[in-house]
């Protein structure tokens, strides 16, 4: 990367069109896109989400839990019915050429970008590790890029905008595009730009989210499920208003 060349950092749009419309529209101008994943289930808008994202077709997509699971629905047999509803009603919402382009999607690794050495990984470390998140151990940011050189690391997953240091590594989450869970009403997201990097956010119109939630059908079956997903949207916890989410909130986390 030169440092005139700008890196526009997604991550977890979890079908929000709204949400990344917004950050395409502030930032305007990228010379590259990182996507590390979770694009466009579970949300109401999965096709208009796939639409914008191959409009700004990311020069690395990085595979994501929800991205796995868009290819293959005998994986939602253990999922609670009404979860597995909603993935049912995402993946009919899509073209078969948009979901062979989201399995497509890389692995984690080390990847170079205009000249930049960046390790990428969805985040989404094994389960005997607390996840990576503020409060987390050096641990569970090491095994994302066990024996790789690379200083930089980016990743997703936990919907938290933050950044850790360990040793000579700096492992960057640049938050969540479409379900931020710290309390805050915002898109997050990161830029790389005349060499530094930068944590952004911006407001967005939550009405249509809101409008497409209300048209989904089958989700009617679920009343109750349907005004949880609604009542965690509004209230920028996304998944439920709940420790650590809360307390990361009044630390100040977006
Ligand atoms: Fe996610
Ligand atoms: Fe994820």
């Amino acid at each position: 990367m030169t440092k005139s060349e700008k890196i526009l950092v997604i991550s977890d749009i979890h079908g929000n069109a709204e949400a990344l419309r917004a950050v395409i529209n502030k930032e305007k101008y990228f010379d590259y896109v990182i996507f590390l994943g979770d694009s466009v289930a579970t949300g109401p808008q999965p096709a208009e989400t796939a639409e914008l994202l191959l409009a700004i077709d990311p020069d690395i997509s990085i595979m994501g839990n929800h991205d796995r699971e868009l290819g293959d629905r005998s994986r939602l047999s253990n999922w609670p019915p009404e979860w597995e509803t909603y993935m049912n009603w995402c993946i009919d919402q899509l073209e078969s050429s948009t979901i062979d382009l989201i399995s497509s999607y890389q692995p984690s690794g080390q990847y170079k970008l205009g000249g930049l050495n960046v390790f990428m990984h969805h985040g989404d470390i094994p389960k005997s590790l607390p996840v990576p998140l503020p409060d987390s151990p050096n641990e569970s940011f090491e095994s994302m890029d066990k024996g790789a050189e690379c200083p930089l690391i980016l990743f997703g997953h936990t919907h938290i905008q933050f950044l850790r240091a360990i040793g000579n590594k700096t492992y960057i989450n640049p938050g969540s595009v479409g379900q931020p869970r710290c309390g805050n009403r915002h898109a997050c997201y990161g830029i790389f730009e005349q060499g530094e990097y930068y944590a952004r956010q911006v407001s967005y119109d939550q009405r249509p989210w809101l409008m497409a939630l209300e048209k989904i059908e089958p989700l009617n079956e679920y009343p109750d499920f349907k005004d949880w997903l609604r009542i965690g949207f509004l209230s920028g916890y996304g998944i439920g208003k709940r420790d650590p989410w809360t307390r990361f909130g009044l630390e100040g986390y977006y």
